[in-house]
């Protein structure tokens, strides 16, 4: 890790800088949860198309619903890492902090962050089917799959955005205005694959936001990063964390 970058970078912070951060699920990856692509990630396992899309659901409910509860089940069992705790800490610090997340873990959550804009939805929430209606749901694993809408007695969905599917328009508007209006973009574990969250680096950048990248792994946004660690989230957060809190003191 370059020392004098972390510096650099955590003299900007010490200004207090507008910030936006899009996290992925590599942040997650040292809670020891896995991620969708690269060797052991999910989609080297599992075909998104028989599990994570609307025809999946419509064919096979039950099959999509042993997935998300298999999933749930790991999730569950985690805890977050110093790097989810730099984060909820950070919110407090900073009086302009949005946290942008593609994860559907709610580890941020846990971590104590609050202010946070799920662009994916959330594994611990289920949608019904028919009316639309939400619910917070942490049954692990569930007594009935697939569940059913206590309700309207519909099937119930997870709430989170599968492939083909919008992203939630108020919490995706939210989120590109936060990126339009920031100093400073931390995109945390991401392949910056993925539309739209992909571009909204981008959008930041285009209003003259500096970019800084974390991920042991290069990505398409790599080149365009003013400052790129290529490090992990749970170790180089709480470095650049450590040194703008030694900085903030002199
Ligand atoms: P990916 O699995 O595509 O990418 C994870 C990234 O995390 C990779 O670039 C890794 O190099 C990086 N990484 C691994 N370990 C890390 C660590 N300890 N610290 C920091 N980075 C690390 O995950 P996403 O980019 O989040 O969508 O994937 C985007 C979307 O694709 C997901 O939200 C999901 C998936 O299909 C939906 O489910 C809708």
């Amino acid at each position: 890790m370059d020392e004098n970058q972390f510096k650099e970078l955590a003299d900007i912070l010490r200004s207090k800088p507008r910030i936006a951060v899009l996290t992925g699920a590599g942040i997650s990856a040292e809670s020891g949860i896995p991620t969708f692509r690269g060797q052991d990630g999910l989609w080297k396992q599992f075909r998104a198309e028989e599990l994570a899309t609307p025809d999946a659901f419509r064919r096979d409910p039950g099959l999509v619903w042993e997935w998300y509860d298999w999933r749930r089940g790991i999730i569950a069992a985690r805890e977050p890492h110093a790097g989810h705790y730099v984060l909820a800490r950070w919110e407090e610090f900073f009086p302009d902090f949005v946290l942008i997340t593609q994860n559907v873990d709610g580890l941020h959550r846990k971590a104590g962050s609050k202010n946070i804009l799920e662009l994916h939805g959330n594994i611990w929430q289920v949608r019904c089917a028919e009316e639309g209606t939400i619910a917070e749901n942490d049954e692990s694993p569930l007594k009935e799959i697939p569940p059913h809408c206590p309700s309207c007695g519909a099937l119930l969905r997870p709430n989170v955005v599968w492939f083909g599917e919008a992203l939630p328009r108020e919490t995706l508007e939210k989120a590109s205005a936060s990126c339009a209006r920031c100093d400073l973009m931390f995109v945390i574990g991401t392949s910056a694959f993925v539309q739209p969250a992909a571009s909204l680096p981008f959008i930041a950048a285009e209003k003259g936001a500096k970019i800084v990248e974390i991920n042991p792994n290069p990505t398409p946004l790599t080149r365009f990063a003013d400052y790129s660690f290529q490090a992990k989230a749970g170790e180089s957060l709480p470095v650049i964390d450590a040194l703008l809190s030694e900085r903030s003191e002199e």
